[in-house]
């Protein structure tokens, strides 16, 4: 089977599609031929020596934590899955990886059915950044029918799920993103489009109850001023969490990093969402296996709209 491995830490260049044998699935494990699998900040990020790469072990290593497709083998002690079944998501994370590839064994209980009107491509982007989305509102900031919700990032692979998980939760969203990308967020259902490049953008809000942060750092902060009295605030990108976090608490605000982890019954409910048509998932790109440099690239021009995803 082909699949994309790094040799060393590098920002580019560093990865490699080759030919290597097939594995089996140990106990409790499902093999699935890869349809789709998404391409996440992480993991460039993670190639570039930061992200998850303390916790990958020895390179060579297979990048790709989520990806959808067809199960080919089941390993023993498996029930309720078989050759033929259409499955789903995020593996192995934050150890392992091991998407990027045509095909990837990972535990049972971290896959989920792909319902049918559901195509393998869009299943293939919906487990990082969908679980990131569910995890931040539900769980994170206990998100509330009527509430107003402001997403950083709205335009981005966890931004544009977390918008429409807010709105069929009963919430507001409101989102930052460039004008460009303002018309179809609001087809998605955002209740308010900010163009974050207007100085003093956040101004003239009406103060949020929650707010999602998908960017970090210095726009994290001063999107702080936005959030009403004793809100809660989820910051995403973990390299500047422990400064918006700071900043938040000495704002009175509950402030919290958090870590996506697998989750087969949340992502049962996403893609019910999704079969529904009421989760929809934007794909800029499709890139085969030896177009990865340019999928990273495009990941990490931060200006990618909704998911990017190789395709095998
Ligand atoms: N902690 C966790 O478990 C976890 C899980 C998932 C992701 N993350 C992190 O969360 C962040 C977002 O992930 P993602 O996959 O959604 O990223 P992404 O898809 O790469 O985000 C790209 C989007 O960011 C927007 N953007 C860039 N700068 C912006 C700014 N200053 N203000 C508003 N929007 C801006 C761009 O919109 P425009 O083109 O309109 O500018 C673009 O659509 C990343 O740092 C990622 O590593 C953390």
């Amino acid at each position: 089977m082909k699949a994309v491995r790094l040799h060393q830490f590098a920002l580019q260049d560093a990865l490699r599609v080759e030919q290597l044998a097939e594995t089996l699935p140990g106990p409790g494990e499902l093999r699935v031929r890869i349809a789709a699998a998404g391409v996440n900040p992480i993991d460039w990020k993670t190639c570039a020596g930061g992200g998850a790469a303390p916790f990958i072990g020895e390179l060579p290593w297979i990048p790709g934590w989520e990806c959808a497709g067809v199960v080919d083998a089941v390993g023993e002690g498996v029930s309720g899955w078989q050759r033929g079944d259409r499955a789903m998501g995020l593996l192995n994370f934050p150890q392992a990886g091991n998407c990027y590839a045509e095909q990837v064994c990972a535990p049972a209980d971290q896959w989920a059915e792909v319902p049918p009107p559901v195509s393998l491509v869009d299943a293939g982007g919906l487990p990082l950044a969908g679980l990131t989305a569910w995890q931040a509102l539900f769980e994170q900031a206990g998100l509330q029918p009527g509430e107003r919700v402001l997403i950083l990032a709205a335009a981005g692979g966890v931004g544009h799920l977390a918008l429409q998980l807010a709105r069929a939760h009963g919430a507001i969203p409101i989102g930052t993103a460039s004008a460009t990308n303002h018309p179809w967020l609001t087809e998605l259902g955002c209740q308010q489009c900010i163009d974050y490049h207007q100085p003093d953008a956040l101004s003239q809000l009406e103060p949020v109850a929650v707010l999602i942060d998908c960017v970090g750092g210095d726009s994290a902060i001063a999107a702080l001023t936005a959030v009403a009295a004793g809100g809660r605030v989820v910051t995403l990108p973990t390299i500047t969490a422990d400064q918006v976090i700071a900043a938040g608490i000495e704002q009175g605000l509950q402030v919290t990093g958090m870590r996506v982890r697998p989750d087969a019954k949340q992502l049962e409910q996403l893609a019910q969402l999704a079969a529904e048509d009421r989760l929809k998932l934007r794909v800029e790109c499709c890139f085969e296996l030896d177009q990865v440099a340019k999928a990273h690239a495009l990941s990490q021009s931060g200006h990618a709209q909704g998911k990017l995803l190789l395709t095998p």
